[in-house]
This record gives C-alpha cells, structure tokens and sequence, in this order.
C-alpha cells in the first residue's frame, strides 16, 4: 500500500487544499480500522476528529490518526466546520440518529452496515434524504468493492457464461459473542449476501425462506447455522450458508451458476502450502484482511465522491429483505418479499 498522507500531520485547516477532514464516530474495531485506512492508504483525506463512548478508545484511535481531535459530543463533531464529511462505526442501533443528524446537517456521511436495523428506522432515513433533495448517505457494503465480486460482476456482463440461474454463497465465522440472537445471524452477517445478490443481478429479492438444520454445540443457543434461499423478481435462486461459530477461521465464498458456464469465487490467499501430508491455505481469523482491499476501494470511492458505493435506498432494501428473512426463521414458513417501488432520487 503505498502511503500518500504522511501520517503524524493533520492540517490545520484544509480550506482550498482539497484534502477530506473525515470525522469519524465509532472507534472500535471497524471505526480503527477506517482511520488506519484513510490515514495511511487513502488519497485526499484525514482524519480530522473522532468520537466514542469510550474516551480511551477514541483517544487511541485520535492518537494513530495523526492527532485528529477527540471530540467529547457526537453532535459537535457532525456539526464543527471543520469536519467535511462523517464516517459511522458505532454499534447497529446508534446509526439512525447519526445519520440523520448528518443529513440535517447537510454533510455527506458513510455508514457501517446497516443503515439501521429496523424498515422504521431506515425508512426515515430515506424521509430526510428525500426531502434534502440529494444523496449523502453511502452504506458500507464493501463488499461491491472486493475484486472478486467485481470480477463476478463483469463476467456476467460480458455474456460468456450466459444468463445466471444461482449463487451458492458460503459465509462463516470462527466464533460469534455467546448468546447472540439468532436473528443476527441475518441482520449483521448474512445482509452482505442479501446486498451482493441485489447488487450482483441487479434485481429485487421477492421472495425468502429460512431452514436451520440442528443447531451447532458451540452455538450456545443461538440457531447456527442457518441456510437462507433468495428468490429473485427474474427467477434466479441464491442460497446463502451463514455460520457464525465454525470454529476453524473466516471464510467466504461462492459459485455463480450460469446457462454454459460457471464461476467461483474462492477465499484468498492464492499461496497454498504443501508439508506434512496437507496441502493448506490459510484463512484469516476475521473479514478484515479478507476484504481489506475492498474496504480501501470503498473509502477512496466515497473520499473521490465517485459514487459507486451503496444508497440509502440499498440499506433500506437490505434491511426489508433481512426483516422478511428474520420472519421466516421465526415462522418456518416462505415468505414474498413486497419491495416499495425505488424512489426517485435512487434511481440511478
Ligand atoms: N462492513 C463490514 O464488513 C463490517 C464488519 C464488522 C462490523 N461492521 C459494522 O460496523 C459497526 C461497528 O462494528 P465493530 O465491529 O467495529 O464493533 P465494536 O463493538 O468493535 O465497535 C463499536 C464502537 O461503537 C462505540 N459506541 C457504541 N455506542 C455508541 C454511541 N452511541 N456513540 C458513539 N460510539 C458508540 C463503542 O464504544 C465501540 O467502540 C457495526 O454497525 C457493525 O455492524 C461492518
């Protein structure tokens, strides 16, 4: 990665310079994450205030990022002039009220997925946007940066395997937090396979079921693993293993199935070892060196104001399916997902 912000110097004021003072809110494992990035492996930003319940937290965080400021009020850090635009990483149900603050505020603002966990709470998310009249909000799915996925993307542009008919996706993690609901599993994890299969065909999801197989041992209540099948408006199936406690590391994969041909997207790294009678790749313990170089491609889309990252309107979408997804393990039973028509200021 090469660095074109010298970490260790944040300007004073970047007025006219052209360089981002992102502020960001939320400094635990993905908001640090974010600062590294934009601090050491984006062009046209830095960090220029963070904020965290946890003041230790955010100091570490403001202290790796060049010595951005620590702010003591969320508000104020959306608010200060100072401040460009706002990354989100705090936990899930924080999102709404910080991204609707932003809005108010007029700044553009990048937030960790989901936009928010309830169809109430994104709807008025696209409420505000709308009335704002243009779009700031971009949702993490970094997922639609992962070269692999892009390359899944262009291939099927290109024709040459022909129409899709399914998607395999496998989906696991080595340990999830003990007594995570088993809805979960949906909103937090299995909503990147419910954005990539939107994003991928270009279609709706209109209709969802749920199975869970008996639960694992190590699940500690939680109904893990479950297996989602996504039925899209055109027809195409895409199934999605999510499995939270599998225990031997980080993993996500999948199989694009098409009319004449197929392709799989399988876990890097592409170095495989022979010894011992294996022959073994690793896998990373957790999704953040598998999609780091997604992640990097997201922030310098959004810092570029490229656009290419997701609306409001695909968290909102994310979240609708997600919802119907939880019903249907609740209940067992399939269900048609009704998708609103997209507004206007979504379509592209
Ligand atoms: N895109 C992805 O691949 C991906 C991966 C993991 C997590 N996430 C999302 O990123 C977000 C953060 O996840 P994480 O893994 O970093 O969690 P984390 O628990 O490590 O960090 C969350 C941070 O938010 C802080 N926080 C909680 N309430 C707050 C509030 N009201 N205001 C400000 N800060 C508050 C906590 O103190 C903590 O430091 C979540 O929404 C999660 O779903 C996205």
């Amino acid at each position: 990665m090469t660095t074109l912000i010298e970490p260790g110097h944040v300007p004073a004021g970047t007025g006219g310079t052209g360089v981002k003072r992102i502020g960001i809110i939320g400094t635990g494992i993905m908001g640090a994450d974010h600062a590294r990035l934009l601090t050491h492996a984006v062009s046209g930003a830095v960090v220029g205030g963070v904020f965290d319940l946890d003041d230790e937290r955010a100091r570490g965080v403001a202290g790796a990022s060049g010595g951005a400021e620590v702010f003591t009020d969320p508000y104020a850090l959306i608010a200060d002039d100072a401040i460009d635009a706002v990354l989100i990483a705090s936990s899930d149900a924080t999102h709404e009220e910080y991204v609707l603050a932003c809005v108010a505020a007029g700044k553009p603002v990048l937030c960790e997925k989901p936009l928010a966990p309830t169809v109430d709470g994104c709807a008025r998310i696209l409420d505000a946007e709308t009335a704002h009249g243009s779009r700031l909000i971009t949702v993490g799915f970094m997922r639609r940066f992962d070269p692999g996925y892009t390359d899944l993307k262009a291939l099927l542009a290109t024709g040459e395997i022909g129409a899709p008919l399914m998607l395999h996706n496998v989906h696991r993690n080595p340990a999830a937090v003990p007594g995570m609901p088993s809805a979960n599993l949906i909103t937090n994890s299995a909503v990147h396979e419910l954005d990539i299969t939107r994003w991928l065909f270009d279609d709706e999801i209109s209709e969802v079921a749920v199975h869970a197989p008996r639960s694992s041992g190590n699940a500690g209540g939680t109904r893990d693993p479950q297996l989602l099948v996504l039925t899209t408006a055109s027809g195409v199936l895409s199934d999605v293993e999510i499995f939270v406690n599998a225990r031997y590391g980080y993993e996500v994969r999948c199989e694009l199935v098409a009319e004449t041909g197929t392709a799989t997207l399988d876990a890097p790294p592409p170095t495989s070892v022979r010894r011992s009678g294996l022959h073994a790749r690793e896998l990373p313990a957790d999704w953040r060196p598998r999609f780091a170089e997604a992640y990097r491609l997201e922030l310098q889309d959004w810092i570029d104001g490229a656009g290419q990252g997701a609306t409001a309107w695909d968290g909102f979408a994310a979240t609708f399916v997600a919802q119907a997804c939880v019903k249907a393990l609740e209940s067992g039973e399939r269900y048609t997902v009704e998708m609103p028509s997209t507004p206007e200021l979504y379509r592209r």
